[in-house]
């Protein structure tokens, strides 16, 4: 099983990107590509990153009906990620359909579902969604969810990451963003944990944004995620 540090690349343009990819000569850093840059530059922006070497997460997030999903996801098969996802709030017929699109070219890219997001807090399900259970709970039944429809693994919090892999075995992995540096800005995440507390609890992937796209050295930050979290250097 292959744990890493994925970086979040929510930058604007195709320009800014491969500025910030430029300083890490040498390396090939998984990058994690969101709705932002995707809607920005289309598809040419994974092939162009893909082709310099980098694994890719595309993170689009897909919820819909399930034929529309699955037909999204046969678009996005072409493009040979590594991994991409769905929300899971669309149940599990649309996971399964979103599956059986991603795989109709032939390859298998591991496809996640995204539980809660991490930016949603007990008090915002409860006041504006109406979903009254406790948040640890609807996120393991998302994730259970996610492993009946076929799915390989989740996004969620570190903070949920053991109790997932008990609900849903070790092999089903946990992606985690949510990761800040001891002492730096929460931004808009409500629910964080350091990148070595996550390698504590268990998550299989961290995904790092701000803390190394916005640090006046990315690479050194970078760098410290790989230490803290895989416990070695890269
Ligand atoms: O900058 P920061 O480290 O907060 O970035 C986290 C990244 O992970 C963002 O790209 C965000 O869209 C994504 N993400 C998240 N929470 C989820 C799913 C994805 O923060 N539940």
């Amino acid at each position: 099983m292959s744990k890493d540090v994925i970086i979040a690349c929510d930058f604007p343009s195709a320009e800014d990107t491969f500025h910030f990819l430029d300083q890490f000569t040498g390396q090939k850093p998984f990058v994690k590509i969101g709705m932002e840059l995707f809607y920005a530059e289309g598809p040419s922006i994974v092939r162009e990153i893909k082709k310099r070497g980098h694994k890719i997460f595309l993170d689009l997030k897909l919820h819909d009906i399930p034929n529309t999903v699955k037909r999204a996801m046969a678009c996005l098969a072409d493009l040979q990620v590594d991994m991409t996802n769905v929300h899971a709030a669309g149940g599990i017929k649309m996971m399964a359909a979103g599956k059986e699109g991603l795989e109709s070219k032939g390859g298998s890219p591991l496809l996640i579902a995204v539980t809660q997001l991490t930016s949603t807090s007990q008090e915002t399900m409860e006041k504006e969604l109406l979903i009254d259970h406790p948040l640890p709970e609807v996120v393991t039944q998302y994730a259970k969810n996610a492993k009946a429809a076929g799915l390989g693994g989740v996004v969620c919090s570190p903070l949920e990451a053991g109790t997932i892999h008990r609900a849903c075995g070790r092999d089903f992995m946990t992606i985690t963003p949510g990761i800040r540096f001891e002492n730096s800005a929460a931004d808009d995440q409500t629910r964080i944990t350091t990148p070595a507390k996550a390698r504590l609890l268990g998550s299989d992937y961290i995904v790092v944004g701000r803390p190394i796209t916005q640090a006046d050295n990315p690479v050194e930050a970078y760098q410290r995620c790989v230490r803290d979290f895989l416990g070695t250097a890269r």
